[in-house]
């Protein structure tokens, strides 16, 4: 193992696996290592999720609590998910959940469905949306995104071990670093009920562009941010009614 690893092989593929918000994620070789970063969006995602479907162990009263257990679970979207990372800890953190997470890498895929199917949820391989059931469409309470979102140009500047050991369609955005999150918010509208929300993990350079196609398409944005992780991640709520001009 040490071998390995001084040889270039990064930590988390020797050990097979990688601890992220205080879980062990089961890694395989060529998936995308989750980043300590990113359990700021989990963060977020939780406590918005949290706000949609109050657990029924926080209810004050009896009648709360049989409330509570009533409401239908949140329906969260992992999209962009490679080993599950991001779903998985929204299972561990979350009450009661209906998760589904997307990948188009079929290496990662397969790892997210050891992280995340073991714990209930469903996993899909294709392009963004495409795999998800349709019966989802205008019912999704939390979209939790962390797509790549390196500009092309600075993939070559990346540790070895992203740029050698990670694969490129988990880091390589486009010119911009934005091609594949455009997409994923222009849709979103489509799959958000209403009152709930997208989240989509972005570095601060790129977080007023996010933002601003955030707007474009009808969804209300605010950057959050964590000084302690340099996370940056836009959220875009669904409006409960659709924002008429002005
Ligand atoms: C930056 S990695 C993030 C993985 C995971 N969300 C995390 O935080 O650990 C981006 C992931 O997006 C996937 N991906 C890239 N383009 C995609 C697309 N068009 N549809 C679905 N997944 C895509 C890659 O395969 C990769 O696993």
């Amino acid at each position: 193992m040490v071998d390995r690893r001084a040889a270039g092989l990064p930590l988390e593929y020797v050990l097979g696996w990688a601890g992220f918000c205080g879980l062990r994620i089961a890694m395989d070789p060529g998936v995308f290592i989750p980043r300590r970063r990113t359990e700021f969006l989990v963060r977020q995602a939780a406590a918005l999720a949290r706000e949609t479907a109050s657990p029924a162990h926080q209810a004050a009263s009896p009648a709360d609590q049989a409330a509570a257990l009533a409401r239908p679970p949140a329906v969260v979207v992992d999209l962009c998910c490679g080993s599950g990372a991001v779903g998985a800890a929204l299972l561990a953190a979350l009450d009661r959940v209906e998760l589904y997470a997307v990948d188009i890498d079929p290496a990662a895929v397969r790892c997210a469905r050891r992280n995340v199917a073991a714990a209930g949820g469903q996993v899909y391989e294709g392009d963004l949306y495409r795999p998800l059931p349709a019966s989802l469409r205008g019912r999704v309470d939390i979209l939790a995104v962390n797509a790549p979102y390196v500009p092309t140009e600075e993939v070559g500047l990346l540790p070895p071990e992203a740029r050698v050991h990670e694969p490129r369609v988990a880091l390589d955005g486009g010119a911009d670093g934005l091609d594949v999150v455009r997409r994923v918010i222009e849709a979103a509208p489509q799959w958000l009920a209403a009152g709930a929300s997208l989240l989509v993990e972005t570095s601060e350079r790129q977080a007023p562009q996010t933002a601003e196609t955030v707007a474009r398409y009808g969804l209300v944005p605010r950057v959050a941010s964590s000084d302690e992780l340099n996370a940056f991640v836009v959220i875009g709520e669904r409006p409960a009614r659709p924002r008429g001009p002005g």
